[in-house]
């Protein structure tokens, strides 16, 4: 199974068209498979391996997983079919294609540009943390990763973890300046089968240390007391972003599909690779944080760090951990590094539409705006730890806005818009190209006119509710 690819063929594609997205000249992907492996390779990234474990284990586990399946099959199929057919049938990035469909709602293009901006350096500063513990591996000191102060005293120190942020910075500038995703294409093709076995051996490894089955009861067995309106907002923000939703990246995907691919079966599969690797990183961490850490409620809670504490503790009780914890974190990386490629790409394309900049100055552009806007989040975990917004570290601030904020505002909008504005039937007739039948319709309907909106805005008022502190969920 060739998961992963780098997004090389629509950024090769972008290259091409050197004034801007012209539909004429639009080049598209050669085959279906094709598609849906660029697709992935934008979708599977930090936001599976680091985001996805660590919220099922804050949130309730099963619970979480059962909900974030739910919403997958429900929303995330409706917003990605949505996003993917307004690309493809506008034949352009959101900027244009929103506008390009009703002019009233160019806003949300606009809307969709922003959301990149706020996401790709913070999660340049996460990339950093993950070549720093590759670096860790490969020098053969996996041990010291493993102990329990290792990860705070490195996100608390200064120096070292900007380093790392900026050198990440520059792997992805590099490879989106020269052009070379190709070669990354390709690596990346062997190299996710690999990270998808390798995950599989460490899951089944960690799984036979003692009190990693009730890790695992935990991260399978839905129970209702763990259920809370905090459960339904946390998945539904993961979903938007690991599936790479309500940011305006699928319309750009979708305006380089082929009419005669089938629109719906690609976003299944799109889905059930997403899925199928979060579920994965879930299953190699969460038993861990049982069988290393106890299973605490403090222990359930670390946020952000859970990947980097609970993997090496496994990593450093298995024989020839320092080889597979480095092998594990170089595949991390270049998952990241795909995902990374896909945003920036899709930043310095907006601002090349919009000010006609060349393509290396818009990359330095791009960059430096990245390295200045990533230093605060990275400055929030050690010097700037008191500076914190509704509680959260600026990390998590950025990433509050960007999930909880902005992309249920977009996605709230999208749903009026194809619901109400330009028609369900504008969006089935397209899927149909392909396709002939539409086998969702009926769901697609009745999710994006009444369900999906209404739970948006609820979802939406309620997490900033909870997020001034004026209702505690
Ligand atoms: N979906 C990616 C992940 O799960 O890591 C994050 C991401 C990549 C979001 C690319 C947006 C994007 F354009």
């Amino acid at each position: 199974m060739i998961l992963y690819c780098s997004c090389a063929i629509i950024i090769n594609n972008i290259l091409k068209e050197e004034e801007g997205f012209i539909m004429s000249q639009r080049s598209s992907f050669s085959s279906k498979i094709g598609f849906v492996l660029a697709a992935a390779g934008s979708a599977v990234g930090l936001g599976n391996i680091w985001r996805f474990p660590y919220l099922a284990a804050q949130y309730g586990g099963g619970t979480f997983l059962l909900v974030y399946l739910i919403l997958a099959v429900t929303f995330g199929f409706t917003l990605m079919i949505a996003e993917i057919a307004i690309g493809r049938k506008t034949g352009l990035s959101a900027i244009g294609a929103f506008r390009k469909l009703d002019s009233r709602f160019g806003f949300l293009g606009i809307l969709a540009a922003i959301i990149p901006i706020i996401i790709f350096p913070y999660y340049s500063v996460i990339g950093g943390w993950v070549i720093k513990y590759f670096a860790v591996f490969i020098s053969g000191n996996g041990a010291k990763a493993a102990t329990d102060t290792y990860f705070n005293e490195f996100i608390s120190s200064t120096a070292e973890p900007i380093g790392w942020f900026f050198l990440f910075i520059a792997f992805t500038a590099v490879v989106v300046l020269l052009g070379v995703q190709k070669g990354i294409e390709t690596v990346s093709k062997f190299m996710m089968p690999v990270l998808v076995l390798l995950s599989v051996g460490i899951a089944l490894y960690g799984l036979t240390v003692d009190g990693a089955m009730e890790g695992l009861i935990y991260y399978l067995k839905p129970s209702f007391e763990n259920f809370s309106i905090k459960t339904v907002l946390a998945a539904m923000g993961q979903l938007f972003y690991s599936m790479s939703l309500a940011m305006g990246i699928m319309v750009t995907y979708g305006s380089y599909m082929k009419k005669d691919n089938n629109l719906e079966s690609s976003v299944r599969q799109i889905e059930i690779f997403d899925t199928g690797i979060a579920f994965l990183a879930g299953l190699m961490i969460i038993p861990g944080v049982f069988a290393f850490s106890g299973g605490t409620a403090e222990s359930l809670n670390q946020g952000p760090g859970l990947m980097f504490v609970t993997l090496p503790k496994v990593f450093d009780s298995m024989p020839m951990g320092d080889v597979i914890g480095t092998l594990f974190f170089l595949l991390v990386f270049f998952a990241a590094l795909t995902s990374a490629i896909s945003l920036m790409e899709t930043i310095v394309s907006i601002l090349r539409d919009k000010f006609h900049w060349k393509r290396k100055f818009t990359c330095g552009v791009v960059t430096i705006i990245a390295l200045l806007m990533g230093l605060p989040s990275s400055l929030g975990f050690g010097m700037w730890s008191h500076i914190k917004f509704i509680g959260l570290s600026i990390l998590d601030t950025f990433d509050f806005i960007s999930n909880s904020v902005l992309m249920p505002i977009l996605a709230f909008f999208t749903c009026i818009f194809v619901g109400f504005v330009i028609k369900p039937k504008t969006i089935a007739d397209e899927v149909k190209i392909g396709n002939t039948q539409f086998k969702g319709e009926r769901l697609f309907s009745v999710m994006i006119k009444w369900i999906a909106p209404v739970c948006l805005i609820a979802i939406l008022v309620s997490s900033i509710l909870n997020a001034l502190g004026i209702i505690v969920l």
